[in-house]
């Protein structure tokens, strides 16, 4: 997995606009020294911010230069400035950013060197259908993170082809298949998005929703935690317990899911509620709004669970997974917070023989 180090004199000077790559990869800083240089992995992309360096400096870029490592590297340059060009140049480097310019450059920069991170690497046992839609949806959630962070149009239209992929690749493969291959993407958020996704599609479908609705809580729950994108993935993928401070940052995610999306005038606001409220519980004790019972509608609360079972039953590097018996013992301890019909309706679809199972044999 690529890793991004950004070397700056001063970090406080680096383009706070290009710091929020740290949200889409993971990101190091590291300081202007030789041994910080010598240790830098091959697998890392070097982000060089070329601004006020001294001759200590130069003489560590000229050092690394010359010493063949082979560490793709992206400078930041003042293109204004002759100098500035000239020197990254004569230090020999030549992929070269302005300072000024949007994220999304950055962002397009990135992808050409070291192409698409969202992309995963499957094992050969997946069918074809599995492969390109787990493919297609970790482009659409990679898109839509980095529109969100550069303030572009949403790839919304692509999201809700991805929503109705899944549920026809599920339909075809089984679900078991589907979450399987999604558990193979080293992104955690990706993983679990994905994971939710495929509970919602096929619970939708389950409970007889019309396709317009599966398609709208399909999109909703592609997007339930984009607000992520604000998070550093150092904290998101954190292994381990988060300390209080980076707790209250993540469980900001629902707002900033909601900042995102309500401006977006071509999203039901449906999807803009599931966004916002996926936490909340029916005895007021979630967040961020502290809704009760009625006021929670049922897109949310069937989110919910579909959200908390992911949760639960996915693979993390430092904790096993519940088998969906703990899961669900777990989740009707929880009553009085959750929608206990649609949770009984979710365990008898989850505990059925035929659930997971392949539907339909796909042609190769
Ligand atoms: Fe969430
Ligand atoms: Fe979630």
């Amino acid at each position: 997995m690529i890793q991004i180090l950004i070397a700056a004199e001063d970090f406080g000077a680096f383009p706070s606009r290009f710091a929020k790559i740290a949200t889409l990869y993971p990101t190091k800083r590291i300081g202007f020294s030789e041994t910080s240089f010598r240790k830098i992995k091959p697998r890392s992309l070097l982000l060089l911010d070329f601004l006020d360096l001294g001759s200590a400096q130069i003489d560590i870029l000229r050092a690394f230069s010359k010493s063949g490592q082979s560490v793709p590297t992206i400078g930041i340059v003042d293109m204004n400035s002759r100098q500035n060009l000239l020197q990254a140049r004569e230090l020999g480097f030549y992929n070269l950013l302005d300072r000024e310019e949007k994220f999304a450059a950055l962002f397009e920069k990135i992808r050409e060197v070291v192409g698409d991170y969202s992309k995963p690497t499957l094992p050969s046992r997946f069918s074809e259908t599995i492969v390109k839609s787990v493919e297609t949806t970790s482009m659409g959630l990679n898109l839509m993170s980095a529109a969100a962070l550069s303030g572009a149009p949403l790839p919304t239209r692509f999201l809700a082809t991805n929503a109705q992929d899944i549920s026809s690749a599920i339909m075809t493969d089984g679900i078991d298949n589907w979450l399987s291959a999604v558990q193979c993407h080293h992104s955690h958020t990706f993983c679990h998005t994905m994971m939710v996704a495929g509970h919602t599609a096929s619970f939708t479908r389950s409970l007889g929703y019309s396709e317009a609705d599966q398609a709208l809580l399909g999109l909703g729950a592609l997007v339930h935690d984009l607000g992520k994108v604000k998070i550093p993935l150092s904290i998101l993928d954190k292994p381990g317990r988060l300390t209080s401070e980076e707790r209250i940052l993540v469980n900001k995610h629902p707002q900033y899911s909601e900042e995102i999306l309500a401006t977006r005038q071509e999203l039901p606001k449906q999807v803009v509620e599931m966004a916002l409220w996926h936490h909340e519980f029916l005895d007021g004790s979630g967040y961020p709004n502290g809704l009760k019972g009625n006021q929670i509608p049922q897109p949310v609360r069937l989110l919910t669970i579909a959200d908390i079972y992911s949760a639960l039953t996915e693979k993390r590097a430092y904790k096993e997974s519940l088998s969906p018996r703990q899961a669900f013992a777990i989740m009707f301890e929880m009553s009085g917070k959750l929608d206990m019909y649609l949770l009984r309706k979710f365990r008898s679809l989850v505990l059925s023989s035929d659930f997971g199972h392949v539907r339909r044999k796909v042609r190769a």
